[in-house]
């Protein structure tokens, strides 16, 4: 049987984050549920941030009080967290629904420090500061923490960024007790030979295998697919024994505070390209791409329809 690669879909908070209009939480819930039915690993539901930062998002409590009816099983549902306040905002979500809804809670910092301060107002230590009574609170509820770094390859602000930064945020963050780290090129700019930089340095600098003594997956891709390369660049960090990847239905995602003036931040790698390019590669993921294809529709006419009223035309 062919080695299995971790697949999670971020839609429903990195691919719609960065949307204006209203998308309603019945919408969000349905596009979850779809998800789910295609059998990616994990969902990243939403995010407990500020709703003066990311708007879209303000509804994470109601959307996940709208799930809580169906147990969630063979999938993970996550969040994210930047602060204690978001991480409140998980556990009640948990305590309201009687169960671990969330099994996941991801922080997020940078490898840059001026995307840092725009995507959350504080320096990167000043980030990391932030973090670790959340770690400790979540590690305490049972929760695993997934701790993402933005910006690996390039920063829209600063531009280039070296590996040695990014292993160095990388080995502070699992300094902090986070269970595995999420690698995220921000804007795009990755090429298979940045992506193997970045990992080897990453790899050297922390003593993290790819996977974990539980065969969990203790390191995460998570690529912006600007220029069309993510596909080349999975392929490349697939050899060098990476094991999990985040993805976005119909490509959709983007950081709004990873916008320049005149360009907006580019989407995700499109899960069901992601998933081919796995498949293609010999590994095995749980997803039915029929099924992904329907969500990947759903969440296209999400976005199309935001801000429409009821009765309008499509
Ligand atoms: P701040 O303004 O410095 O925070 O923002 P503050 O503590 O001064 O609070 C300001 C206001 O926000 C207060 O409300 C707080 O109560 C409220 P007010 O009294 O003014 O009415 N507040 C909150 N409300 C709800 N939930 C919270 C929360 N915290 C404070 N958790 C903060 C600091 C971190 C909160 C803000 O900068 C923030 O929310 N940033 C998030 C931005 C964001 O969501 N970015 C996108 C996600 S990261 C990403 O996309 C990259 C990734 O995909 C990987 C990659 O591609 O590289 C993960
Ligand atoms: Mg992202």
């Amino acid at each position: 049987m062919s080695e299995r690669v971790r697949i999670t879909d971020v839609s429903p908070r990195d691919g719609l984050q960065n949307e204006g209009g209203v998308i309603p939480t019945e919408g969000k819930a349905a596009l979850v549920r779809a998800l789910t039915g295609a059998g990616v690993d994990e969902v990243e539901v939403s995010s407990f941030v500020s709703p003066r930062w990311a708007p879209q998002l303000g509804d994470a409590a109601e959307l996940f009080a709208m799930l809580s009816d169906e147990r969630p099983v063979g999938v993970v549902y996550s969040a994210l967290v930047p602060n204690e306040r978001g991480m409140e905002g998980a556990l009640a979500v948990n305590a309201a629904a009687g169960y671990g809804l969330i099994r996941k809670v991801s922080v997020f910092t940078a490898a840059s420090e001026t995307f840092s301060r725009r995507n959350t107002n504080a320096t990167i230590a000043q980030t990391l500061e932030r973090f670790r009574p959340v770690i400790a609170r979540a590690l305490e509820a049972g929760l695993r923490v997934r701790g993402y770094v933005s910006c690996i390859v390039a920063c829209p602000f600063e531009g280039a960024i070296s590996p040695a930064a990014v292993a160095d945020v990388s080995a502070r963050l699992l300094d902090l007790g986070i269970d595995e780290l999420d690698l995220g090129d921000t804007i795009g700019h990755a090429t298979p030979d940045s992506v193997e930089a970045v990992l080897i340095d990453v790899l050297e600098r922390t003593n993290l295998g790819p996977t974990s003594r539980d065969g969990d997956p203790s390191l995460t891709l998570h690529l912006h697919d600007t220029f069309g390369r993510a596909g080349s660049c999975v392929e490349r960090a697939l050899e060098l024994g990476v094991r999990s990847f985040d993805g976005s239905v119909a490509g959709l995602g983007g950081c709004p505070y990873a916008s320049t003036p005149g360009k907006r931040a580019p989407g995700n790698v499109a899960t069901g390209t992601l998933v081919e390019v796995v498949r293609r590669a010999g590994y095995s993921t749980g997803v039915d791409l029929d099924a992904l294809g329907k969500a990947a529709a759903l969440a296209r006419s999400l976005v199309d329809n935001a801000g429409r009223e009821p009765g309008d035309p499509a």
